[in-house]
């Protein structure tokens, strides 16, 4: 019996109780046989959720990319690591082997290190899903500095808040980026965001767009022609495996967005362990996850999980919509992809489509299909199981998060029979609880709660960036010794697991996580309006969208409304993004509030999802009226 490689379900079962049993032997084992350390550790586990302290593989050291690139070299030298399918389909595909991919990470790290990128500092990385994302992150690495991608879809001020919390010295970007058929000034954008920033003194520039780009002396430089003078070869930093790999911003209830710490030698075992798990892979396959590696999901499972694992996988530049519905699966048949992992919400948008989109393709090549990022409904399940798995590929619905580093639920494909809308099992490991609104464990099944987990394990970010007490604020408070994801579950007759949703002011919106509290603040700042609240509602194709309820200023001035709509999501669009702007917007007198000034969103949240049956108790509410006349003037 493989630790490493779970084959079918009793295989399963016995290594999942090995993996709670010994938690420590277990991990020890794998670490032991499928990576290259410099040194071994002297202590597997050190945790203590109550500080909260989690020290995964202490004193061993190790570099992430020779594990990632390196030990490859001799095996799989000329294998493609990196197939990179460009936005246009006409132009053509790149396929970066181990080898290639070695010589121009190691490059790119000479030249982090020539413009005085030393370890531990931190580069943010801004960049379309071009080859250099990758390459950068991975050069990051390479040096020991830390990266934090910020996804190239965030406004210059979600940049510039970014920049400022880690204390950046570096941005990497483009002259712009291609979506479909438009193209985005992304260096524009970090101009604009670095007025805001004292600590960046140089960036680096891509050529994407081949766009006429203003460059600023003495801080932007190209990149190309400082990779073509710069060395092949870089020697790996030697890294302890608590040190730092990687900042990753995540919204929170509250205003600022929370850069989760992820460090060096947990995280890689567990994306590495997960990736070959959870999607089977075998050598000759191609992987392909739409994900872009701005999100968590592009970390661990386009770079570090399939590159550790000598994966081929594929990154793809452009939207699942350009030239036509049909790109997924034209791309699928081109490269005979055999694991495809994507999002429910691009999975709805596509099912909507003819299905000629679709059957136009030969799919046969694919063998485990993914979705991750927000619950799935029973109808895209069964979409994608019937017209892209045909019935024969397992659908695994993996639930993990930004701060967990990997996927901790999920069936484990061919062992673990699948279900609707459900993730099914916990990955050796982790030991999830469901927990009541009194804090005590939920045992037995059924079973309906907020979803914990009790142990540590390997890729749990070890802080916020900055700021220790906000991280155990938030997940270490709720339930004394446990980790709370923010999440609610059900757990079946069986054990199986369904995620339900946030339970927090997080909204999950086409598979991004949006914080209420900074889009409120956004919108606020509009001279005209005086308050607001921002709630979620749902969507067919985006799962969850935002309904603004907005107070305006009594200055007696009459504007039109439409244009305030707007208005308020250019503001929006500027301060976060547009991914955060609003499906509707209702203009009130005032938003029911409790005696203590709280607003009841749960009240606007069953107005704005038509959901008005049962408000529930307003009896400690400060301005019943005002529910009645939000009602009146909802917008359907
Ligand atoms: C949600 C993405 C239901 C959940 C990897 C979680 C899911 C949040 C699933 C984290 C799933 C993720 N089923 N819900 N399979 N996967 N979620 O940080 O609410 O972008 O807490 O990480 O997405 O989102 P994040």
């Amino acid at each position: 019996m493989s630790n490493y490689h779970i084959k079918h379900l009793e295989e399963y079962f016995q290594v999942y109780r090995k993996s709670v049993r010994n938690p420590e032997s277990f991990w020890e084992e794998v670490a032991e046989e499928h990576f290259l350390w410099r040194k071994k550790w002297d202590k597997v586990l050190d945790w203590d959720f109550s500080k909260p302290e989690i020290k995964w593989f202490q004193g061993a050291k190790l570099n992430i990319t020779e594990n990632c690139i390196d030990r490859h070299l001799h095996v799989r030298g000329d294998k493609t690591a990196i197939l990179f399918e460009p936005n246009d389909p006409k132009e053509e595909a790149e396929h970066i082997t181990y080898r290639q991919l070695h010589e121009r990470v190691s490059k790119f790290a000479n030249v982090l290190k020539e413009k005085g990128i030393k370890k531990g500092d931190r580069v943010i990385i801004y960049l379309p899903m071009i080859p250099e994302l990758a390459i950068s992150v991975l050069a990051c690495a390479r040096i020991g500095a830390i990266h934090s991608v910020v996804f190239a879809g965030f406004s210059s001020t979600a940049l510039a808040t970014r920049v400022n919390d880690c204390e950046a010295k570096m941005v990497i970007t483009s002259d712009g980026s291609y979506r479909g058929s438009k193209s985005i000034d992304l260096k524009g954008i970090v101009d604009d965001a670095l007025e805001q920033c004292k600590t960046v003194d140089k960036v680096l520039v891509a050529k994407r767009i081949n766009s006429d780009i203003s460059m600023k002396e003495g801080r932007d430089e190209w990149l190309q022609p400082l990779l073509d003078a710069a060395y092949g070869d870089c020697v790996p930093e030697v890294m302890d495996a608590e040190d730092p790999l990687f900042i990753l911003y995540t919204s929170g209830s509250t205003g600022r967005p929370k850069g989760m710490l992820h460090t060096t030698g947990g995280y890689m075992v567990y994306t590495a362990y997960t990736f070959k798990n959870v999607f089977q892979y075998k050598e000759e396959d191609v992987y392909w996850c739409t994900a872009d590696i701005g999100w968590i999901t592009g970390h661990s499972y386009i770079v570090y999980g399939p590159l550790a694992n000598g994966a081929t996988t594929v990154m793809f530049e452009g939207v699942p919509s350009y030239p036509d519905y049909g790109r997924f699966w034209e791309i699928v048949e081109k490269h005979k992809v055999n694991q495809f992992y994507t999002a429910p919400t691009a999975i709805r948008a596509l099912a909507k489509e003819n299905i000629d989109f679709v059957t136009k393709y030969n799919l046969d090549s694919l063998k485990v299909l993914g979705t991750v990022g927000e619950p799935i409904n029973e109808e895209a399940w069964h979409w994608y199981n019937d017209h892209i798995g045909m019935k024969q590929s397992p659908i695994v619905d993996t639930w993990w998060q930004t701060e967990t580093g990997g996927i901790l639920i999920s069936p484990i494909p061919f062992s673990t029979p699948t279900k609707p809308t459900y993730a099914t099992l916990p990955l050796p490991g982790i030991q999830p609880v469901l927990m009541d609104e009194n804090g005590n464990e939920i045992k037995g099944n059924p079973a309906d709660g907020r979803l914990c987990i009790k142990f540590p394990w390997p890729s749990i970010a070890r802080t916020i960036w900055g700021n220790h007490q906000r991280y155990k604020d938030t997940y270490f408070s709720a339930f004394e010794n446990k980790y709370f994801t923010g999440d609610g579950a059900l757990r079946d007759e069986v054990g199986y697991y369904r995620i339900t949703g946030r339970v927090d002011d997080v909204i999950i919106v086409s598979g991004h996580n949006l914080g209420t509290a900074p889009i409120e603040d956004a919108v606020n700042e509009h001279p005209a309006v005086a308050e607001s609240a921002i709630v979620g509602f749902p969507h067919d194709i985006k799962g969850n969208a935002l309904y603004g309820y907005v107070i305006l200023k009594e200055t007696g001035e009459v504007r039109n409304r439409e244009n305030l709509r707007k208005e308020i999501n250019q503001q929006i669009s500027d301060k976060i993004g547009p991914i955060a702007k609003l499906d509707k917007i209702q203009f009130t007198p005032g938003l029911p509030k409790t005696r203590s000034g709280k607003i009841m969103r749960r009240i606007l949240r069953k107005i704005a999802s038509n959901d008005t049956g049962n408000l529930g108790d307003t009896s400690t509410l400060l301005n019943p009226e005002v529910v009645e006349q939000i009602m009146k003037e909802v917008i359907k």
